[in-house]
């Protein structure tokens, strides 16, 4: 079985992905980490260089990838856009059981405040932004088979919840 967390930028797929995969023996796999190697550079200077379609068509792509090798026992730690594309949610669903990561704008705007990789989030009015784009993500984040709310737990608490509910 594999575990694909979803969730908006600040909910904690990475660290509570490599929390899971410690407490469940299992293999971790960052699609945002794959991107930046995969390119050798940071999201920020994809984005910034060749703009966010390119970087939505890699994460496609590394989507289409992950799937094709048919991991086992593998939570994969996902970016919090890849749920935009009908396709992406389709291959999520088909790659193992998805958690959705539900994190407040407050929170998501706390946990981000001070990093400079995030490019949507690079704007003056970051808690507008975050608002409005949460408020356009939700139906997609919802389509999730198991939905936790994170706001104020450790990774290791949220973990501990995930293993209990699969
Ligand atoms: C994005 C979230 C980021 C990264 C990119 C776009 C988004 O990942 O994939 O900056 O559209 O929400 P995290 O959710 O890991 O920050």
């Amino acid at each position: 079985m594999n575990v694909v967390l979803i969730g908006f930028m600040g909910s904690g797929k990475t660290s509570v992905g490599k929390a899971l995969a410690r407490k469940k023996e299992m293999d971790f796999l960052d699609m945002d980490e794959e991107i930046e190697k995969q390119e050798g550079r940071k999201i920020s200077d994809i984005v910034n260089e060749n703009g966010m379609d390119f970087f939505r068509d890699k994460e496609s792509v590394l989507l289409e990838e992950i799937s094709r090798k048919n991991p086992e026992n593998t939570v994969v730690a996902t970016g919090g856009g890849v749920i935009l594309s009908q396709e992406n949610r389709a291959i999520l669903k088909k790659l193992g059981r998805v958690v959705w990561l539900d994190v407040s704008p407050l929170h998501a705007h706390e946990r981000t405040r001070n990093d400079d990789n995030r490019p949507l989030l690079n704007h003056p009015n970051r808690r507008a932004v975050i608002e409005e784009l949460l408020r356009k993500r939700k139906p997609f984040y919802q389509e999730a088979e198991l939905h936790i709310q994170v706001d104020g737990k450790t990774p290791e608490q949220v973990a501990k919840e995930i293993e209990g509910k699969l």
